[in-house]
This record gives structure tokens, C-alpha cells and sequence, in this order.
């Protein structure tokens, strides 16, 4: 077993009168790609926010490397479902902007050569000077990947980085961000909806229940990569089991609270 590098233990969150969660468990391991799977607002991105130091859990907790979210924040990098670029700065200067805010202008442009790296890994060598209008929108989502790794983060979080392109690019950009995790170790947790997308990246899924919200399975996945469903009778079956979970979740009603 790997030394954990994000550990919720017992965390509780509400949100006015209502629980997101009361008790949730689970870790992620340093170098593991852990995909977080569960119905729409059981607080996955919640969940990320946490991590991430932009909210801070009411009772139990969330650690980070051993650390408060507060005090690992440098380690952490997001990924979210939009790019969000900075429309007047290029493809490279986007790249660097995380770096500048977090590191200042100095360190930035020492970090120029990474960033350049950065985006021919992402396979945009030849695009530093576009401008985010220029580019298409798998194009600005690998930026906003690039823009992520360039602050050398122990730990990317991502929250359905793919949901909004189209299925080829989502398929090219998978199979990316598959190679970048597996050439650079970092610890990965990723957000989708998408139960295949889930099956042929993670390590290990993590599925979350209704609210109040707690790990309902912790699956390992222990194909080797990269992975392709069709004709692999046992990723078939867990793809097949997972959408049965995923429906009768869905088709549950949450219990009202007793009085
Ligand atoms: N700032 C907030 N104030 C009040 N309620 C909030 C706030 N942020 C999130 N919530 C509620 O917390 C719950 C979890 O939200 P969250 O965005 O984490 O869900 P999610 O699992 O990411 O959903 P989705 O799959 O739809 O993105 C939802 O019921 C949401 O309405
Ligand atoms: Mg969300």
C-alpha cells in the first residue's frame, strides 16, 4: 500500500439545512489515478473544492499529504470543465498564468522552457502563440492541462475535463492524459459521469452514494493500459455492474429526513 496522499476521514459539510455529507471516507493513494464516479450533486465537485481549500469541511477531515488543504494548496492543481483561458494572453502565456499568480512573474518566465515542453506534450508545439479564440476546444482544454502541470503539482484534480467536447476528442484526450499521468507519477483524482471513461482510466473508481453522501463501492481496476472495453469480458461485466448501481441510484429518491 502506497503512502495516501488525500485522505478524507469522517468529513461532514452542510449547506444550510441540508447534508452533503455526514461521514465520508476514502483516500487516494500517492502516484494513484482515482476516478470519483456518483449521481449528480452528491458532491463530487464539493468534494474537489475541499481538497482544494476553497471550502472547509465542519466536522471530521480532509487531509492533504499528511497536511489542512490550507497548508498544501501548492500542491494542488485544477482541471475544470471549461478551460477558463484568459482570452488576451496566448496559448503560452496561458500556460504560465497559474505559475504567475502562484509564483510571481520572475519564477514565470524561468518556468518558459517547462511551459514550452508543456504544451508540445499536450501536442500543441506549434500553437504557443495562438490566442484561446484561435484554438478549438479540445485545443483549450489541453491548454488548460498544460496550464495545470506547470505549476508542478503533487496532486491534479479534474473536474469532468472532457464532458463538453465531442466524443473523439474526448477519446484523444483521455488516451493524453492517460500517457502525461503515467510519464510524470502524479496523483490524479478525476471527476466524470462517464462510467467507460472512469473504467479505462482509473486505478481504482471510487463510487459516491445520494446525499448524505458516502463511498457506496472502492473498486480496483487492474487491467493493464491502455485499456479497451469491447472484447474485454471483465471490464464488460464491471461497466455492466456499474450501470445497474449507477441507475438504481439514480432512480432513488432521497429518503426524507425523520422528524
Ligand atoms: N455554495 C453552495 N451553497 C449551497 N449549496 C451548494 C453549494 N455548492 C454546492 N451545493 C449543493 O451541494 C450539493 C453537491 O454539489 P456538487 O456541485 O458538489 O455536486 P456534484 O456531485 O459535483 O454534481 P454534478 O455531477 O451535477 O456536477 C448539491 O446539492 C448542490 O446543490
Ligand atoms: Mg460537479
Amino acid at each position: 500500500m502506497t503512502a495516501a496522499s488525500i485522505v478524507f476521514d469522517r468529513a461532514g459539510l452542510r449547506f444550510g439545512g441540508e447534508a452533503i455529507y455526514d461521514d465520508l471516507s476514502f483516500s487516494v493513494g500517492k502516484g494513484e489515478f482515482v476516478c470519483l464516479l456518483g449521481p449528480s450533486g452528491c458532491g463530487k465537485s464539493t468534494s474537489l473544492r475541499l481538497i482544494g481549500d476553497l471550502l472547509t469541511a465542519q466536522s471530521g477531515s480532509v487531509t492533504v499529504d499528511g497536511k489542512p488543504p490550507a497548508q498544501a494548496w501548492q500542491d494542488v492543481a485544477f482541471v475544470f470543465q471549461s478551460p477558463r483561458l484568459a482570452p488576451w494572453r496566448n496559448a503560452l502565456a496561458n500556460v504560465l498564468l497559474g505559475a504567475e499568480l502562484r509564483l510571481g512573474r520572475d519564477e514565470a518566465r524561468r518556468r518558459e522552457p517547462r511551459a514550452r515542453e508543456l504544451l508540445a506534450m499536450v501536442g500543441l508545439a506549434d500553437a504557443a502563440h495562438k490566442y484561446p479564440s484561435m484554438l478549438s476546444g479540445g485545443e483549450r482544454q489541453r491548454v488548460a492541462i498544460a496550464r495545470a502541470l506547470a505549476v508542478d503539482p503533487s496532486i491534479v484534480l479534474m473536474d469532468e475535463p472532457f464532458s463538453a467536447l465531442d466524443p473523439n476528442t474526448r477519446r484523444r484526450l483521455r488516451a493524453e492524459i492517460e500517457r502525461i499521468w503515467q510519464q510524470t507519477g502524479r496523483t490524479v483524482l478525476f471527476v466524470t459521469h462517464d462510467i467507460e471513461e472512469a473504467i479505462v482510466l482509473a486505478d481504482r473508481i471510487v463510487l459516491l452514494s445520494n446525499k448524505p453522501t458516502r463511498v457506496l463501492e472502492s473498486i480496483a481496476v487492474p487491467a493493464p493500459r491502455p485499456r479497451r472495453l469491447s472484447g474485454n469480458p471483465a471490464l464488460e461485466a464491471l461497466r455492466d455492474r456499474l450501470q445497474n448501481l449507477f441507475q438504481s441510484l439514480e432512480n432513488t429518491e432521497p429518503e426524507e429526513p425523520s422528524s
